[in-house]
């Protein structure tokens, strides 16, 4: 299927199986605000537990906080995101659409990067076995070429930017011939900073209200919340803090579903640590997530780090990890080293002290931070988008089926009563009623079995348990497993354990 194809798939399936609905849709729904339904709750709370669980439970020095979206507005003073906060922006004059000037030359480099692969690819077919993948790419005119021209557009961007040189960058783009991706005009207008936060107000009558802004990250309120933390914990240098919540952004480009949304939910953590040992630690941190990634069985090669070249405000070392989504490789979680900036900021603005005291050496110090960020909404859309597949089956049929790792499945079991008569609906009943304390389960007993069976798999749900005749002479039930569509006949008191035993965090997280 053509990724443009499966991302509209995506988006259909999402709706049609109660994951995610536009933000009031009845009004037509509001630009890059989507809504979760009954089960793209469930999915999104199971993606929060299942990193808070290898954050929080699994290392004895990181501790969750909770802090509010609301925040005094000097901290986006101290931080930098009242004045930095920004994105380059670029209108076309015809068609009147506004972009991300750095996303429609990251865009053109992607492409290049895709000629480059192309040539790759044709290549190992042409030379087969004794194919050089290395020596290819630093020999092959088009391809050195190609990687070279990418570099070289990206650093000059980063160093404009870096600047404040916003002519450069539109000349960039004229230079490179870039036309608006909609209706191919190249009548650009100048580009211009734009500060992503949206203000509010505090307090009821005009004169004294107080201009806010909703956070446009959860990081800050770990910053405030350092001292705080470490003293009430008896932390000790390294530790993290950990959090989840709401942040939001005018995003300027707010398209491809919930990739870029103006309200989102990130999970984050900063960890504190000796200056000097910021870069051990940031390594580990990249090696610990991408870990993290790969226990949910997506595939490797899915994943790829991207280290950044032009640096936000804050760090000395960034990476992203990327995945490859519908619409090709794209940030799904940020990595990045910010020195001592914030809790030196926050000290400056708000004249308190915010120093680790090392007992060792009897001395106090501003602790280095390295920060794992990841946005839920876009780890939802990973996995959400890798697990729908259509597959053809054996007797010439198709099934749409979606292969969400068991541990992050809405529903873990459906249970079915065969028929809707001789007293099986009742034993299907009781089953659920001993299940539902531990796992989400639904009972289903409208249509052929089949057709149930269907609608499970569409859903994502894990096991379907089948109640029929023989379960009334000697208590056992078939169980259907989604992936391999294979059924077994097991005790029902063994049900518990087999769903157990699939979604141990223990399993999947070790
Ligand atoms: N505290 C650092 C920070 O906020 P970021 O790279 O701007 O860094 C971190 O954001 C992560 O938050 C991103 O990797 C992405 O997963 C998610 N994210 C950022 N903007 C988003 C948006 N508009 N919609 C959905 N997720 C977003």
């Amino acid at each position: 299927m053509a990724n443009e194809d499966l991302f509209k798939k995506v988006i259909s399936h999402a709706k049609e199986y109660g994951y995610i609905f536009a933000s009031s849709e009845i009004y037509d729904g509001l630009s890059a605000v989507y809504d979760y339904a009954q089960n793209g709750v469930e999915l999104k709370k199971n993606i929060r537990e299942y990193w808070w669980r290898s954050m929080v439970f699994t290392h004895q020095n990181i501790v969750g906080i909770d802090a509010a979206i609301l925040m005094h507005p000097k901290t986006w003073k101290a931080s930098g995101h009242v004045d930095a906060f920004n994105d380059p922006l670029i209108d076309n004059k015809d068609s009147k659409k506004r972009y991300r000037a750095d996303v429609l030359i990251e865009d053109y480099c992607e492409k290049l990067n895709i000629k480059a692969k192309k040539e790759i690819t044709k290549a190992k077919k042409r030379f087969g076995e004794s194919f050089n993948e290395e020596e290819f790419v630093t020999t092959n005119p088009r391809v050195v070429n190609y990687i070279s021209k990418q570099k070289e557009i990206l650093e000059r961007m980063a160093r404009s930017l870096e600047a404040e040189d916003l002519a450069d960058v539109k000349l960039l783009i004229e230079e490179l011939g870039i036309a608006d991706p909609l209706t191919g005009s190249k009548n650009w207008t100048d580009v211009k900073q734009f500060n992503l936060m949206f203000g509010t107000k505090l307090g009821a009558s005009a004169e004294t209200a107080m201009d806010l802004y909703l956070r446009p990250e959860t990081a800050q309120g770990i910053f405030v919340n350092f001292l705080n933390v470490q003293k009430t914990g008896r932390m000790k240098i390294p530790f993290g803090i950990a959090q989840t919540g709401k942040a939001f952004r005018n995003e300027i480009v707010a398209r491809q579903f919930i990739f870029r949304m103006r309200e989102f939910e990130q999970m984050e953590m900063q960890y504190f640590v000796k200056p000097g040992e910021e870069m051990k630690w940031y390594e580990y941190w990249k090696e610990t997530r991408l870990k993290w990634h790969m226990s949910l069985g997506l595939g490797a090669e899915n994943y790829r780090f991207h280290d950044h070249e032009k640096m936000a405000h804050y760090a000395n070392a960034a990476t992203d990890i990327e995945f490859n989504f519908p619409f090709g490789f794209k940030e799904l979680e940020g990595i990045h080293s910010r020195t001592d900036f914030d809790l030196k900021a926050h000290e400056k603005h708000s004249g308190k002290k915010l120093q680790f005291f090392d007992h060792e050496t009897n001395k106090n110090y501003t602790p280095y931070v390295v920060e794992t960020s990841i946005g839920l909404d876009r780890m939802f859309l990973a996995v959400f988008s890798n697990s729908l597949k259509t597959e053809e089956l054996e007797d010439g049929s198709s099934r749409v089926v979606l292969k969400l790792p068991s541990i992050l499945a809405p529903i873990k079991a459906a249970v079915f009563p065969l028929v809707k008569k001789d007293g099986l609906q009742e034993i299907a009943k009781e089953i659920i009623e001993d299940l539902q304390w531990e796992y989400n389960v639904i009972y289903d007993e409208k249509d052929a079995v089949g057709r149930r069976y269907r609608r499970q798999d569409a859903v994502g749900t894990p096991f379907c348990i089948t109640v029929d005749h023989q379960t009334k002479e000697d208590q056992t039930v078939t169980i259907r497993h989604r992936d391999t569509m294979q059924q077994e006949r097991i005790a029902i008191s063994e049900i518990s354990g087999k769903i157990r035993s699939s979604i141990s965090y223990k399993e999947w997280l070790s």
